[in-house]
Protein backbone atom coordinates (compact mmCIF):
# COMPACT_ATOMS: atom_id res chain seq x y z
CA UNK A 1 0.00 0.00 0.00
CA UNK A 2 0.69 3.46 -0.80
CA UNK A 3 1.29 5.93 1.93
CA UNK A 4 -1.81 8.08 0.41
CA UNK A 5 -3.87 4.88 0.90
CA UNK A 6 -3.05 5.35 4.44
CA UNK A 7 -3.75 8.53 4.36
CA UNK A 8 -6.79 8.58 2.83
CA UNK A 9 -7.71 5.52 4.99
CA UNK A 10 -7.67 7.22 7.74
CA UNK A 11 -9.41 10.27 7.25
CA UNK A 12 -12.36 7.78 6.15
CA UNK A 13 -11.90 6.49 9.78
CA UNK A 14 -11.89 9.70 11.12
CA UNK A 15 -15.31 10.81 9.19
CA UNK A 16 -16.83 7.80 9.96
CA UNK A 17 -15.59 7.84 13.46
CA UNK A 18 -17.02 11.10 14.51
CA UNK A 19 -20.48 10.02 13.07
CA UNK A 20 -20.82 8.57 16.40
CA UNK A 21 -20.31 11.90 18.73
CA UNK A 22 -23.66 12.05 19.64
CA UNK A 23 -24.90 16.05 18.81
CA UNK A 24 -28.41 16.83 19.52
CA UNK A 25 -30.48 19.00 16.85
CA UNK A 26 -32.64 21.64 19.15
CA UNK A 27 -35.76 20.36 18.78
CA UNK A 28 -38.96 22.14 16.27
CA UNK A 29 -42.41 22.82 17.21
CA UNK A 30 -45.06 24.26 14.68
CA UNK A 31 -47.25 25.19 17.19
CA UNK A 32 -45.81 28.46 18.03
CA UNK A 33 -48.82 31.13 19.45
CA UNK A 34 -46.64 33.55 20.68
CA UNK A 35 -44.59 34.19 17.33
CA UNK A 36 -43.78 37.52 16.62
CA UNK A 37 -45.86 37.50 13.35
CA UNK A 38 -49.11 36.57 15.34
CA UNK A 39 -48.18 39.38 17.40
CA UNK A 40 -49.81 42.36 14.70
CA UNK A 41 -46.41 44.24 14.88
CA UNK A 42 -44.98 42.64 11.72
CA UNK A 43 -46.63 43.17 8.45
CA UNK A 44 -46.85 40.48 5.43
CA UNK A 45 -43.25 41.73 3.92
CA UNK A 46 -41.41 41.99 6.75
CA UNK A 47 -42.89 38.48 8.12
CA UNK A 48 -41.79 36.51 4.39
CA UNK A 49 -38.69 38.08 5.01
CA UNK A 50 -37.76 37.06 8.79
CA UNK A 51 -38.97 33.50 8.21
CA UNK A 52 -36.74 33.90 4.18
CA UNK A 53 -33.82 34.93 6.18
CA UNK A 54 -33.86 34.36 9.97
CA UNK A 55 -36.21 31.68 11.34
CA UNK A 56 -34.16 28.76 10.78
CA UNK A 57 -32.15 30.31 13.55
CA UNK A 58 -34.08 32.13 15.60
CA UNK A 59 -37.57 30.07 15.67
CA UNK A 60 -38.90 27.07 16.52
CA UNK A 61 -39.62 26.33 13.03
CA UNK A 62 -36.13 25.70 11.70
CA UNK A 63 -35.67 23.51 8.41
CA UNK A 64 -32.81 21.07 9.01
CA UNK A 65 -31.26 20.35 5.68
CA UNK A 66 -29.76 17.31 5.24
CA UNK A 67 -26.00 17.89 6.41
CA UNK A 68 -27.36 18.43 9.95
CA UNK A 69 -27.64 14.72 10.31
CA UNK A 70 -24.06 14.25 9.25
CA UNK A 71 -20.55 15.55 11.70
CA UNK A 72 -18.85 17.85 11.31
CA UNK A 73 -21.76 20.43 9.96
CA UNK A 74 -23.98 18.65 12.60
CA UNK A 75 -22.54 20.05 15.62
CA UNK A 76 -21.77 23.66 13.64
CA UNK A 77 -25.62 24.33 13.17
CA UNK A 78 -26.57 22.46 16.79
CA UNK A 79 -24.65 25.29 18.22
CA UNK A 80 -25.57 28.06 15.41
CA UNK A 81 -29.40 27.16 16.51
CA UNK A 82 -29.11 26.90 20.21
CA UNK A 83 -27.42 30.02 20.24
CA UNK A 84 -29.33 32.03 17.82
CA UNK A 85 -32.85 30.82 20.13
CA UNK A 86 -31.37 32.02 23.09
CA UNK A 87 -30.70 34.95 21.92
CA UNK A 88 -33.87 35.65 19.65
CA UNK A 89 -36.56 33.38 19.10
CA UNK A 90 -39.06 35.05 17.49
CA UNK A 91 -41.50 31.88 18.05
CA UNK A 92 -41.47 33.03 21.83
CA UNK A 93 -42.04 36.72 21.56
CA UNK A 94 -44.99 37.18 23.41
CA UNK A 95 -42.99 35.39 26.38
CA UNK A 96 -40.44 38.45 26.41
CA UNK A 97 -41.10 41.56 28.49
CA UNK A 98 -41.27 45.64 27.14
CA UNK A 99 -37.35 46.00 27.58
CA UNK A 100 -36.38 42.39 26.67
CA UNK A 101 -38.45 43.77 23.56
CA UNK A 102 -37.56 46.63 22.64
CA UNK A 103 -33.57 45.51 23.19
CA UNK A 104 -33.93 42.77 20.71
CA UNK A 105 -35.64 44.97 18.09
CA UNK A 106 -32.16 47.47 18.46
CA UNK A 107 -30.39 44.60 18.61
CA UNK A 108 -31.81 43.38 14.90
CA UNK A 109 -31.69 46.77 13.53
CA UNK A 110 -27.85 46.82 14.16
CA UNK A 111 -26.81 43.15 13.46
CA UNK A 112 -29.13 43.55 10.24
CA UNK A 113 -27.91 47.32 9.52
CA UNK A 114 -24.14 45.88 10.00
CA UNK A 115 -24.42 43.12 7.96
CA UNK A 116 -23.43 40.83 10.90
CA UNK A 117 -26.83 38.79 9.96
CA UNK A 118 -28.30 36.57 8.62
CA UNK A 119 -24.58 34.66 9.68
CA UNK A 120 -22.27 34.41 6.60
CA UNK A 121 -21.07 30.75 6.65
CA UNK A 122 -25.03 29.84 6.69
CA UNK A 123 -25.55 32.00 3.58
CA UNK A 124 -22.96 30.40 1.72
CA UNK A 125 -25.08 27.26 2.12
CA UNK A 126 -28.68 28.88 1.78
CA UNK A 127 -27.84 32.06 -1.06
CA UNK A 128 -31.52 32.15 -1.50
CA UNK A 129 -32.07 33.82 2.43
CA UNK A 130 -29.10 36.72 1.57
CA UNK A 131 -31.10 40.14 1.97
CA UNK A 132 -30.43 43.33 -0.74
CA UNK A 133 -30.00 46.70 0.58
CA UNK A 134 -33.80 47.51 0.09
CA UNK A 135 -34.72 44.41 2.54
CA UNK A 136 -32.17 45.50 4.52
CA UNK A 137 -33.91 48.65 4.84
CA UNK A 138 -36.87 47.60 5.17
CA UNK A 139 -35.91 45.41 8.51
CA UNK A 140 -34.42 48.56 9.86
CA UNK A 141 -37.18 50.97 9.08
CA UNK A 142 -39.99 48.32 10.12
CA UNK A 143 -37.22 47.74 13.69
CA UNK A 144 -37.44 51.14 14.49
CA UNK A 145 -41.06 51.76 13.80
CA UNK A 146 -42.08 48.55 15.98
CA UNK A 147 -40.47 50.16 18.71
CA UNK A 148 -42.21 52.98 18.81
CA UNK A 149 -45.14 51.19 18.49
CA UNK A 150 -44.38 49.22 21.42
CA UNK A 151 -44.30 52.48 23.89
CA UNK A 152 -46.89 54.16 22.76
CA UNK A 153 -48.94 51.06 23.43
CA UNK A 154 -47.35 50.86 27.06
CA UNK A 155 -48.43 54.79 27.10
C1 LIG B 1 -27.23 30.51 10.78
C2 LIG B 1 -27.99 30.98 11.89
C3 LIG B 1 -28.45 32.40 11.96
C4 LIG B 1 -29.23 33.11 11.07
C5 LIG B 1 -29.78 32.64 9.74
C6 LIG B 1 -29.46 34.41 11.67
N1 LIG B 1 -28.84 34.47 12.88
FE1 LIG B 1 -28.91 35.98 14.22
N2 LIG B 1 -27.67 35.00 15.50
C7 LIG B 1 -27.18 33.73 15.29
C8 LIG B 1 -26.29 33.36 16.38
C9 LIG B 1 -25.53 32.05 16.50
C10 LIG B 1 -26.28 34.46 17.28
C11 LIG B 1 -25.52 34.57 18.59
C12 LIG B 1 -24.07 34.74 18.42
C13 LIG B 1 -23.72 36.01 17.72
O1 LIG B 1 -24.13 37.09 18.16
O2 LIG B 1 -23.03 35.93 16.69
C14 LIG B 1 -27.16 35.46 16.70
C15 LIG B 1 -27.42 36.68 17.27
C16 LIG B 1 -28.37 37.55 16.80
C17 LIG B 1 -28.80 38.75 17.51
C18 LIG B 1 -28.31 39.18 18.87
C19 LIG B 1 -27.45 40.38 18.84
C20 LIG B 1 -26.15 40.17 18.13
O3 LIG B 1 -25.90 40.91 17.17
O4 LIG B 1 -25.36 39.28 18.53
C21 LIG B 1 -29.73 39.36 16.73
C22 LIG B 1 -30.49 40.64 17.03
C23 LIG B 1 -29.88 38.56 15.52
N3 LIG B 1 -29.05 37.47 15.59
C24 LIG B 1 -30.75 38.86 14.49
C25 LIG B 1 -30.87 38.12 13.32
C26 LIG B 1 -31.75 38.48 12.23
C27 LIG B 1 -32.67 39.69 12.21
C28 LIG B 1 -31.58 37.53 11.27
C29 LIG B 1 -32.21 37.49 9.89
C30 LIG B 1 -32.09 38.65 9.07
C31 LIG B 1 -30.62 36.56 11.77
N4 LIG B 1 -30.21 36.96 12.99
C32 LIG B 1 -30.22 35.41 11.09
C33 LIG B 1 -27.48 32.90 14.22
C34 LIG B 1 -28.22 33.27 13.10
Amino acid sequence: MKLWHYLLGGIALVFLGIQFVPNELPPVGTNNPGDIIQSGLVSQDVAALLKKSCYDCHSNESIYPWYSHIAPSSWLLAKDIREGREELNFSEWDNYDMMKKLGLLDDISIAVGEGEMPLGIYLLMHPSAKIDDAQRELIIAWAEDAMDLLVEEDE
